[in-house]
């Protein structure tokens, strides 16, 4: 079974796709992680973020690895564990040219269809997985919520973490980050094509992850007694 969840950043998409993938004892795929690891990537070898070519190369060569688990997912590069490195104000600032990179998307497209095939089942999230990477999932989500409700959502997450930034300048990222993802022409954001839209800005987060099981319920794909069906 494939769920994709899609949605901007801080509409609550990760926390739901890790707590509804251990709910159903299956794997999440956290995809944002796999364009922070090219960020990291390319950031430590001070090469040109607008190169096509260098970004390519790198999201085909570096040596990085997802350990994922229906609990948690760990990233490394090379022998190193990254999984707070990747999280740093400095790499959310730079992800976007990633993230616009063709050929960085073609290599990451790939490699979660891989993780599909090999895993079986997947709760995957990001932008495009319901409408590029899994255009066929067995249902897909789109979450939602207003831009300062996000914006207050990871100013929580980068304070707990030990990052010293204002909820101005948490806004003013969300909100570039916002319009490149929505504009860039290769995999943007967007509600893919038969995916239930969610608003969460006024739901806790068991609230989602209740609504969420309610639709899979619904499709036949869940039963409140057992595991997933599928
Ligand atoms: O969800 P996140 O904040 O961890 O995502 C990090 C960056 O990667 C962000 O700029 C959006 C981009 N991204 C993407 O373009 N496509 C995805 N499937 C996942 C993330």
């Amino acid at each position: 079974m494939i769920i994709t969840i899609d949605g901007p950043a801080g509409s609550g998409k990760s926390t739901a796709a890790r707590k509804l993938a251990a709910r159903l004892g299956i794997p999440y795929l956290d995809t944002g992680a796999m364009y922070r690891v090219i960020t990291l990537a390319a950031l430590e070898a001070g090469v040109d973020l607008e190169s096509e070519d260098m970004l390519t190369r790198i999201a085909n060569e570096a040596n990085y690895e997802l350990d994922l688990g229906p609990t948690h997912i760990r990233v490394s590069l090379g022998a190193r564990d990254v999984t707070e490195a990747i999280r740093t104000m400095r790499v959310n600032n730079h992800t976007r040219f990633i993230a616009a990179s063709p050929g960085v998307r073609r290599a990451l497209v790939e490699k979660q269809r891989q993780l599909g095939r090999q895993l079986g089942s997947l709760v995957t999230e990001g932008r495009d997985q319901g409408s590029v990477a899994f255009p066929n999932a067995d249902i897909k989500f789109y979450l939602d919520a207003t831009v300062e409700r996000r914006a207050e959502r990871r100013l929580h997450d980068f304070l707990a973490d030990g990052e010293e930034v204002t909820f101005e300048e948490v806004l003013a990222n969300v909100d570039v980050r916002d319009r490149t993802d929505s504009s860039r022409i290769v995999g943007p954001l967007t509600v893919p094509a038969g995916a239930v839209h969610i608003d969460t800005t006024p739901m806790t987060i068991a609230e989602v992850i209740e609504t969420l099981l309610a639709h899979l319920r619904q499709a036949g794909l869940w039963q409140p007694n057992g595991a997933a069906s599928k």
